[in-house]
């Protein structure tokens, strides 16, 4: 057995815990590459696994076009959560509609009224989540674990593809002729919100891309608060 097949079938193994022992299980998809590759193997593996996307409102014209994509391929909803409007409102009122270059803490609010707002409605209720965090990622995600209790939040939370390389997530993707977002192919590895995200050169970190301008220690939007990353946001 390859060794590619070996991560596939621990994922398998991980999915159908997290579905069996902590239901309802839900999936936070950003349709980033590696949450594709969750994609495909909970629609083939473990369809009872529920499903949702964060629409900050500036996600990119590529990741709204695999949106669509996702309907017709996959025969599991994707439930798209919204940030409050009347926060919206206030902020941009208060700091602009690009208040997120000015400052750290401007960015943070941004984050926390687009993702991490919506991201506790639609953990409410349940008994687990999934994400397609992967350890090599970012120095704040080196200590993360594959399955631990997500005190913020209150339920389990399952990193599958912790331990996947890079060229893991391409060989899947590339075997099962999944769909994935076009930026990939322009040099972002790692996509977010359009005005927050750029394409890296060779050579630079995975996550380069996402927030340039802030310092690496930083740069986590919120949504992924564990223990080890809690001593490096302030
Ligand atoms: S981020 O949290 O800083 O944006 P990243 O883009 O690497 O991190 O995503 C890590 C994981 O967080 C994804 O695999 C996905 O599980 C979850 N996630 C990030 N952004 C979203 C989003 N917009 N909607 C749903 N889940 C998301
Ligand atoms: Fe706002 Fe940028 Fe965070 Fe998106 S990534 S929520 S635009 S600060």
């Amino acid at each position: 057995m390859s060794e590619l097949q070996q991560k596939v079938d621990q994922v398998i193994a991980v999915l159908a815990e997290a579905a069996r022992d902590y239901a309802p299980t839900t999936f936070a998809n950003s349709l980033g590459a590696e949450d594709m590759v969750l994609t495909d193997l909970i629609a083939r593996h473990q369809p009872d696994i529920e499903m949702f996307s964060l629409d900050t409102g500036r996600l990119p014209q590529e990741t709204y076009d695999l949106m669509q994509v996702l309907r017709t391929r996959y025969p599991m909803p994707l439930h798209i959560y919204f940030p409050a409007a009347a926060h919206v409102e206030e902020y941009v009122a208060k700091n602009g509609v690009n208040g997120f270059y000015d400052s750290v803490e401007n960015r943070k609010t941004c984050c926390h009224i687009r993702k991490v707002e919506p991201l506790q409605r639609a953990l409410a209720g349940k008994g687990a989540w999934i994400t397609g965090i992967r350890r090599e990622q970012a120095v704040t995600r080196s200590t993360v674990e594959l399955s631990a209790f997500d005190a913020e939040h209150k339920l389990q939370k399952f990193n599958p593809l912790l331990e996947w390389t890079n060229a893991d997530v391409w060989a899947y993707i590339k075997q099962h002729d999944v769909p994935y977002n076009k930026l990939h192919d322009h040099f972002y590895p790692s996509i977010g919100c359009a005005p927050c995200t750029r394409a890296v050169t060779p050579g630079e970190d995975i996550r380069s891309g996402r927030w340039w301008w802030e310092d690496p220690q930083n740069k986590e939007c919120g949504l992924h608060v564990g223990k080890s990353m809690l001593l490096k946001q302030v």
